[in-house]
C-alpha cells in the first residue's frame, strides 16, 4: 500500500507492506538520488534485518555505508551525533547521499537530526521497525536528540525522503513493547476517526494475537491517518497538537517516574484514560466515551490504572512540558470517539482529579 504525504516540494510516500524492507533500494531508486548510501542501526536491528537492506540497496546501484548507535534513548546525543557526523564525513558523503534509518524511533530522531544538519541537509529515509515508529515517530519530519535536561529539546523539522513500512518486523518485537506501539494506534482513532476506532475493537483479538493480516491494514490505517495531520499542520503550529493526545499527561507520567515504570505506550495509554476522564469532567465527553476508550487500552492489553505516583508531581511536570504557552497547558480533548478540541484553560483541580479519580 502507497500512501502519499503531499508536501508540495517535500512530498513523499509511505510504503506498508510485509516484506518490504527487501525492497528498500526499489523503492528509493526512482527517487533519482546520489549513489551513496548510509545505513543508520543498532546492533541488534541490523542483525535481524540490516542485511536484507543493505542487499537491496546493493542491488538498486547504491554504495552502502553501515553506521551502528548506541541501542535505544542512549543514541540520541550530542556525542553520538557527532560520531555520525565523523563517519558520513570520512564516508565522503555529500548533499546527493542518502542517510537510512533503521530500527526504532531513537535511531530514527538521531539519524534525522544527523541528516538534517550534515551540509544544512542530506536526504533522509525512515525504515521503522517498531509499531511506534511505524505509526507515528517515522511520518512527519520530527527529528531530535535530547538535552540533558530534556527530552527531544534539539532538533529541527526535516521531512524523509521516502518511509518504507514493513509490519512483519512486529514478529521480533518483545510482547511490552509490541503493545506499547498499539497506544499510539488507538490514540490515532481516539481524535481522528470513529470508523478506525470501530475497527480496533473488532479487531483487537486479531491485533493482540499479531495477525498480520489486520496489523497491516490497521498500521496503514494509522499512517494514513497521521499523513493527513502533517499535511495541515506539517511544522506543529495548532493541528498537529492532536496528535498530543495522552501525551500531556503520559509525558508527564514518564517524567515523574524517571523514566523507570512505564514504556512511553504504557504512559500513552494511562495519559489517555486519565484525558478522556478530563473531558467528562469538563462536560465535553460522556461517560461512554471515557469507558469505550479504557476498554480499548484493556482489550490490548495495556494499563489504565494511574497508582503509584502523587498526582501533584504528575501536574507540577505537565507544567514544566515543553507545549506550554505562557504557563497555560494545552490538552486535547475527545468530545466524541473520532473528534477532538484544543483547549488551554483547564485549571489545576480539574487535572488533579482526572488524575487521582
Ligand atoms: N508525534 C507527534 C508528531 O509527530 O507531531
Amino acid at each position: 500500500m502507497l500512501i502519499p504525504v503531499d508536501l508540495g516540494s517535500r512530498s513523499y510516500t509511505i510504503a506498508v507492506e510485509c516484506g518490504a524492507l527487501a525492497m528498500v533500494g526499489d523503492h528509493l531508486r526512482p527517487l533519482g538520488l546520489g549513489g551513496k548510501a548510509v545505513l543508520v542501526s543498532d546492533a541488534a536491528i541490523r542483525r535481524l534485518y540490516g542485511t536484507r537492506v543493505a542487499e537491496s540497496l546493493t542491488t538498486a546501484g547504491f554504495s552502502v555505508t553501515e553506521l551502528d548507535v548506541p541501542e535505544g534513548e542512549p543514541a540520541k546525543s550530542l556525542a553520538v551525533a557527532e560520531r555520525c557526523w565523523d563517519a558520513l564525513l570520512s564516508a565522503g558523503i555529500d548533499r546527493t547521499s542518502t542517510v537510512l534509518a533503521l530500527g526504532g524511533g531513537a535511531v530514527g530522531d538521531l539519524a534525522g537530526f544527523v541528516a538534517a544538519t550534515y551540509m544544512r541537509g542530506v536526504n533522509f529515509v525512515q525504515l521503522p521497525t517498531t509499531v511506534l515508529a511505524q505509526v507515528d515517530a517515522s511520518i512527519g519530519g520530527k527529528t531530535a536528540i535530547d538535552h540533558p535536561r530534556a527530552k527531544n529539546l534539539i532538533g529541527s523539522f526535516h521531512q524523509p525522503r521516502l518511509v518504507v513500512v514493513d509490519p512483519a518486523t512486529i514478529g521480533s518485537l518483545p510482547e511490552r513493547e509490541y503493545r506499547s506501539g498499539l497506544a499510539e494506534m488507538v490514540k490515532h482513532g481516539c481524535v481522528l476517526d470513529a470508523g478506525y476506532f470501530d475497527d480496533m475493537e473488532r479487531s483487537a483479538a486479531a491485533l493482540l494475537g499479531r495477525d498480520l493480516g489486520h496489523v497491516e491494514r490497521l498500521i496503514a490505517g494509522s499512517c494514513r491517518l497521521k499523513a493527513r495531520v502533517v499535511e495541515q499542520d506539517e511544522r506543529d503550529a495548532e493541528l498537529r497538537n492532536v496528535l498530543n493526545y495522552g501525551h500531556t499527561i503520559g509525558h508527564a507520567l514518564e517524567a515523574a517516574s524517571e523514566y523507570q515504570r512505564w514504556t512511553h505506550g504504557e504512559a500513552v495509554a494511562l495519559g489517555i484514560v486519565a484525558e478522556a476522564r478530563l473531558a467528562h469532567r469538563l462536560g465535553e465527553a460522556t461517560a461512554d466515551t471515557v469507558a469505550r476508550q479504557r476498554a480499548l487500552l484493556e482489550a490490548l492489553g495495556l494499563p489504565t490504572r494511574i497508582e503509584g505516583v502523587d498526582p501533584a508531581v504528575v501536574l507540577a511536570a505537565i507544567k514544566r512540558d515543553k507545549k506550554a504557552r505562557d504557563g497555560r497547558i494545552p490538552f486535547v480533548l475527545a468530545p466524541e470517539i473520532g473528534r477532538f478540541r484544543l483547549v488551554t484553560d483547564v485549571k489545576d483541580d480539574d487535572v488533579l482529579a482526572a488524575l487521582g479519580a
